[in-house]
């Protein structure tokens, strides 16, 4: 596919109708005239939930972490193997974004969102770097973590696979095959990745601050938590604009396909809970956390229209929607220095 690096002078001004989620003829530097309003709409939501980790206070965290009652052997164990998924985690998304998808996503408007995607995925990676400066933590055991601990490794190099040969420079979508290839590293790093393997953690640790455990933490995870939810809503709405627009791709075998790596995902996420929990805590368990995962594939099944997997209709953590709006819980953790705008409207979770 053209990067569009010629300038082509004279050319004829850009007919929306051109315009396409992948090999679009139309010139990807021009914005205007927008063709996917859905794609302007995150950007905008993006910036309107502007944070840095920075403005959370750590104090209460450093005590407790500090304290040797703070917390229970089996806390600690969680939070260092959380905290240590999420450390590289958020390299591992940003660079599928970076050197994958936005080569292949030939539209100005979704690339701007995934400029601002980028950033708050490095906004993220900070954050890690901010929580083991604070704490001092061992930076090896942290970001390392997903060479040495297994079910980490097992749900990065799974992920990996799908990226490795698409930032190829000498890929290029055009084919079905390679179209396909491309609707796969979307699942992967998007429903899979942002979508699914993120809420584990994110469960743990927002129980951590229910509990008043902490606190700066599980802010920061509020915060986090409330951005991948854009980013999974905008890679679930991609991957419906390209079938949309690609009916060819999307056949009953390459759905299987997809269910498939769903239900492989799954598995890996209940293995990753069984390892940061052998034992219940704080409320919650591997098998609340099986179930919870059971009820999250199906959903993402069902946003990308396909067939429940599992048929679990019962979400074991309702409180995890709610800790997505941010509005309704303004001063949960009232630990923020910095207000900007409150939040946009999470109408897509
Ligand atoms: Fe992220
Ligand atoms: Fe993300």
């Amino acid at each position: 596919m053209s990067q569009n690096l010629t300038l082509d002078f004279g050319a004829a001004r850009v007919n929306v109708d051109d315009k396409a989620m992948i090999n679009a003829r139309a010139d990807v530097n021009q914005l205007l005239p927008m063709k996917y309003g859905w794609a302007w709409e995150k950007y905008l939501a993006g910036c309107d939930n502007h944070w840095m980790p920075t403005e959370v206070a750590m104090q209460a965290d450093i005590a407790l972490w500090k304290s040797p009652d703070g917390l229970t052997d089996d806390e600690r164990l969680m939070l260092k193997r959380n905290l240590g998924f999420f450390a590289t985690a958020e390299s591992l998304v940003a660079n599928n974004l970076v050197l994958a998808v936005y080569r292949h996503l030939t539209n100005p408007e979704c690339r701007q969102y995934l400029l601002r995607q980028a950033f708050e995925e490095a906004v993220h990676t900070h954050t890690f770097q901010y929580v083991c400066e604070s704490l001092g933590l061992d930076e090896g055991e942290l970001f390392n973590a997903y060479r040495e601990v297994p079910s980490i490794a097992d749900k990065d190099s799974w992920a990996l696979r799908y990226t490795r040969n698409l930032e190829n420079p000498d890929f290029r979508t055009g084919t079905v095959e390679a179209d396909q290839e491309f609707l796969r590293d979307l699942v992967a790093f998007y429903v899979v990745f942002e979508g699914m393997w993120f809420y584990t953690g994110f469960a743990q640790v927002l129980s951590l601050g229910r509990r008043n455990k902490m606190v700066g933490i599980a802010e920061q995870y509020q915060y986090i938590l409330r951005d991948e939810s854009i980013h999974l809503n905008f890679g679930i709405d991609c991957i419906n604009q390209i079938k949309a627009e690609n009916p060819h791709l999307w056949t009953p075998e390459f759905q299987r396909e997809v269910r498939d790596m769903l239900v492989e995902a799954c598995a890996l996420e209940v293995a990753y809970a069984r390892d940061t929990m052998p034992r219940p805590m704080l409320g919650l368990s591997a098998e609340l956390c099986e179930q919870y995962m059971h009820f999250i594939t199906d959903r993402r099944a069902a946003q990308l229209g396909l067939e429940p997997v599992f048929g679990e209709p019962e979400n074991p953590f309702p409180w995890m929607s709610e800790a997505m709006d941010l509005r309704k819980e303004k001063n949960f953790f009232e630990t923020r220095v910095t207000d900007y705008r409150s939040g946009a409207a999470l109408e897509w979770d």
